[in-house]
């Protein structure tokens, strides 16, 4: 995939649904009471594989344009699935999804693809079995495939060693199984969609500091969801919105939760001209409307509590820092190592073919920006959020890049390249 460099961007964005909130509204309203309909749900390669592993347990789930209807089973409702449920590339399917086959009345095995066998199951495997779930990995102790066997759930009071909302997520997804109040501290707060869906739709869960109790009520109500825009996907427009010297963007709809807003606050530290419209609420998620101009940014510190709030936009915020003036330091982080990829060591070995002045540390990575990239021929790692982030920085460079393996956008964001030809094309 060939990449230009691009000057002038005025644009109207809208942005796919939010990956995180599909993948909850699907999981949920298969094990509620009634019909659910999600609009604006993410058509993603994830999100689908989330919508087959129910379709496996036998839940009615029809699909049409970007409209998805599910016919809820109730939460004892779900079948046992003849094949092995496949996530594909989808950790937060897995994870989450084992939550709620701790709590099931019969034994199954989950796996996806091989970035998936390799990245650690044991934070959400320590928590269940806690709770009672009979869980291990057939192949490898920590790793998928993984068999979860019948078993009666208890009710755990757990402290979270790592600040992770799939972690957070299996354990309050167990806990509506369980026998009595569950309770899961955070070190740091991770993104609540699970909390705020679950409330949503008749569950009964409270947010004390760090701590987050469960108490189950024996149902769940399904309702119509609207999934806002992917933040995480709007970061990429973002950047490139912030960066490019004749650049104006607007992005609609945009999911605008605390706990995924880092980049907008980043952002905002680095010099960037953004404005939050338009603020309402939906479906208990907060949403607006991004508007950005292009500035002069500046480099900056990113440690401590606002890493779990740009996880996930770290590639992208790397870009960003690489064209800034002065430096900047991603410090915390070492969780993208176990990500899709080690992002890492993806974006450190990526930028600096293209010409950025970018190192590794231990637990992020140090960024001296430069007036501009030059541009060449770069990896995905398979990984999406890898993908679209060199994408940008080959919209932002003098010669522009070649991203070999792009495919993988189709993991978040099916029509991500589709809007880069767009814009392209209107700059003419
Ligand atoms: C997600 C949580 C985060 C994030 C991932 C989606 C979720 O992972 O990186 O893309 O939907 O709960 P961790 O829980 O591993 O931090």
């Amino acid at each position: 995939m060939l990449i230009k460099p691009i000057k002038r961007i005025k644009q109207n964005i809208t942005i796919p649904g939010d990956k995180s909130i599909s993948h909850r509204a699907v999981m949920l309203s298969s094990i509620a009471e009634g019909e659910s309909k999600i609009h604006n749900f993410l058509m993603g390669d994830d999100c689908l594989n989330t919508v087959e592993c129910f379709r496996k347990m036998q839940v009615p789930i029809e699909i049409t344009a970007n409209e998805v209807k599910i016919k809820g089973v109730g939460l004892r409702g779900l079948k046992k699935p003849n094949r092995v449920l496949d996530v594909g590339n989808s950790g937060t399917t897995i994870r989450l999804m084992c939550g709620i086959l701790a709590g099931q009345d019969f034994d199954c095995v989950i796996t996806g693809d091989n970035s998936i066998q390799n990245r650690p199951m044991d934070r959400i495997i320590i928590p269940l079995r806690q709770m009672g779930s009979i869980i291990e990995g057939t192949e490898r102790r920590d790793h998928a495939p993984l068999k979860i066997q019948k078993s009666e759930l208890a009710a755990i009071d757990y402290n979270m060693p790592v600040a992770s909302a799939q972690v957070k997520s299996a354990i309050l997804l167990a806990s509506i199984y369980a026998d009595g109040t569950t309770s899961v501290t955070e070190i740091q707060k991770s993104r609540d969609h699970t909390e705020r869906m679950l409330n949503y739709i008749g569950a009964d869960i409270k947010q004390e500091g760090l701590s987050i109790f469960s108490n189950p009520r024996g149902k769940l109500y399904a309702k119509e969801i609207h999934v806002p825009g992917d933040i995480s996907s709007a970061a990429f427009f973002l950047v490139l919105g912030a960066v490019a010297k004749d650049a104006e963007i607007m992005i609609e709809g945009v999911g605008l939760n605390p706990t995924r807003t880092g980049i907008v606050d980043v952002l905002k530290r680095m010099g960037a001209n953004i404005k939050i419209l338009n603020k309402r609420v939906l479906n208990n998620e907060p949403i607006g409307d991004i508007h950005i101009v292009g500035s002069d940014l500046r480099g900056t510190e990113i440690s401590g509590d606002i890493i779990p709030r740009l996880i996930d936009e770290i590639p992208v915020i790397a870009v960003a820092a690489a064209l800034a003036k002065g430096t900047t330091t991603i410090r915390n982080a070492e969780e993208l190592k176990i990500k899709e990829s080690n992002r890492i060591v993806a974006m450190v070995t990526e930028l600096k073919k293209i010409g950025a002045d970018i190192e590794e540390t231990d637990d992020g990575m140090i960024i001296r920006g430069k007036d501009a990239l030059q541009g060449g021929t770069v990896e995905s790692y398979n990984d999406h959020r890898i993908a679209m982030a060199l994408a940008i920085a080959g919209l932002l460079s003098k010669e522009g890049v070649i991203i070999n393996n792009p495919h993988c956008v189709d993991i978040s964001f099916p029509d991500f390249f589709d809007i880069l030809d767009r814009m392209i094309k209107d700059e003419s």
